[in-house]
């Protein structure tokens, strides 16, 4: 991969940037009260921030039918780039009917407040079984993201979007570091090559495992935890963001990784998320993005290793970021360290491995994981947390 002195380039050639200048938004404050208002909810705000500061380069607004469609279907965008995931603003026909294409609506925030603007060119009504079944990889209403596009409206609005204004994040400011920010960031740090890890749990053992044989053969991590729209048994972010700057203090190179909130919302969409994921990222400036075992995915809907076979049904060219796929890692008592099934002679007796609704249990009871599985810090920054809770 050849990369350019200014790094990767986005997804689609160009950084988009639909946020508003300070004068633009007066314009559109002074307009506030006679244009017909769209609440947003927390998935379609984050969408609509990620597509503002570039992060769903070269998206502009959300999807257009004939986009909607190959993207439903053949995991390309009209204009023959990969993208695997819909991004839609999904509306109920009574929202949707007073509507004119054509014409601007004010959109607002899950609070009420007008965030933003829609250039309405289409409405469009969708099958949402022929988008699940695409998309999801099935119809199971039980699917948390299944169960979101049952949920919502049944029209699509669409259309380029601005945002008024990039807000700090109100718990993480600091974290809070754009596409154009993180490309900044890593010119400056001199790293050419970056991983991206995307995570939505505390860093436990092999997390950290497969970031670090990452980390050996580029040049620096971009450790990069989502702080949507997550279901409501996923671990806080706020507890979360604790724990990644404990392993970060103590067990991390500090010159090496780089701490910051992805907004976007989960989809639990497995496969087609993985490479959802590694879009993102390449707008984000990583060259690299991890995708170990059962990457983005829920219950038993997805096959261990299908999030890495979905990136063979592209042109290495055409996604842009190299995928680093790893097995499934684990604590091996043989060896006496971390490892996988490629690098260990162990068998099933000699492996420490716990699932996550296991780990959730023992901290509820007050028992900390072991440190085979989880650093000690973050296990006890855990327990506490959980305590808090009950
Ligand atoms: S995810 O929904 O964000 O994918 P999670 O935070 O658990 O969930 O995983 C983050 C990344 O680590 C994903 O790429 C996932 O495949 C990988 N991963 C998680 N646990 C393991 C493991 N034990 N072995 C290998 N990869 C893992």
């Amino acid at each position: 991969m050849t990369i350019h002195p200014d790094g990767i380039p986005p997804h689609g050639g160009q950084l988009i940037n639909r946020v508003v200048t300070p004068e633009e938004k007066q314009e559109y404050l002074q307009k506030a009260d006679t244009l017909p208002r769209v609440q947003l909810d927390d998935r379609a705000f984050s969408d609509l921030v990620l597509i503002a500061i570039g992060g769903f380069s070269p998206l502009t607004g959300f999807m257009e039918q004939k986009d909607y469609e190959t993207v439903v279907t053949d995991m390309h965008l009209q204009n023959g780039l990969p993208w695997a995931i819909p991004i839609t603003l999904s509306v109920t026909p009574e929202v949707a009917e007073p509507l004119n294409e054509g014409s601007w609506v004010r959109l607002d925030d899950p609070q009420g407040r007008f965030v933003g603007i829609l250039e309405l060119t289409q409405k469009y009504q969708y099958n949402k079984t022929h988008e699940v079944k695409n998309v999801y990889r099935t119809d199971d209403e039980k699917h948390p993201g299944v169960k979101v596009v049952y949920e919502q409206g049944e029209v699509n609005l669409a259309g380029p979007i601005w945002l008024l204004q990039r807000d700090p994040h109100p718990l993480f400011p600091n974290y809070q570091i754009d596409p154009a920010d993180t490309r900044a960031a890593f010119k400056e740090k001199g790293w050419k090559t970056i991983v991206g890890f995307q995570t939505r749990n505390p860093v436990h053992r092999a997390h950290e495992y497969i970031q670090k044989c990452a980390m050996e053969t580029v040049d620096g991590l971009l450790l990069h935890p989502l702080v949507g729209a997550t279901k409501s048994d996923d671990i806080p972010a706020d507890v979360r963001m604790r724990c990644y700057e404990i392993i970060i203090e103590k067990y991390y190179p500090q010159d090496r990784v780089m701490l910051a909130i992805n907004p976007a919302a989960m989809r639990y969409a497995g496969p087609r998320e993985a490479i959802f994921h590694a879009i993102l990222r390449k707008n984000y400036g990583c060259t690299h993005f991890i995708v170990g075992r059962d990457h983005a995915g829920v219950g038993d809907y997805y096959g261990t290793y299908d999030a890495q076979y979905i990136f063979d049904e592209f042109e290495p060219s055409e996604l842009g970021i190299v995928p680093m796929k790893f097995e499934h890692a684990f604590y091996c008592k043989l060896t006496g360290g971390m490892a996988t099934a490629k690098t260990s002679p162990s068998k099933k007796e000699d492996r420490i491995h716990l699932s996550g609704t296991k780990v959730r249990e023992m901290l509820r009871s007050g028992q900390l994981p072991p440190p085979e599985f989880s650093r000690p810090e973050v296990a006890a920054e855990l327990a506490k947390a959980m305590q808090i809770q009950q």
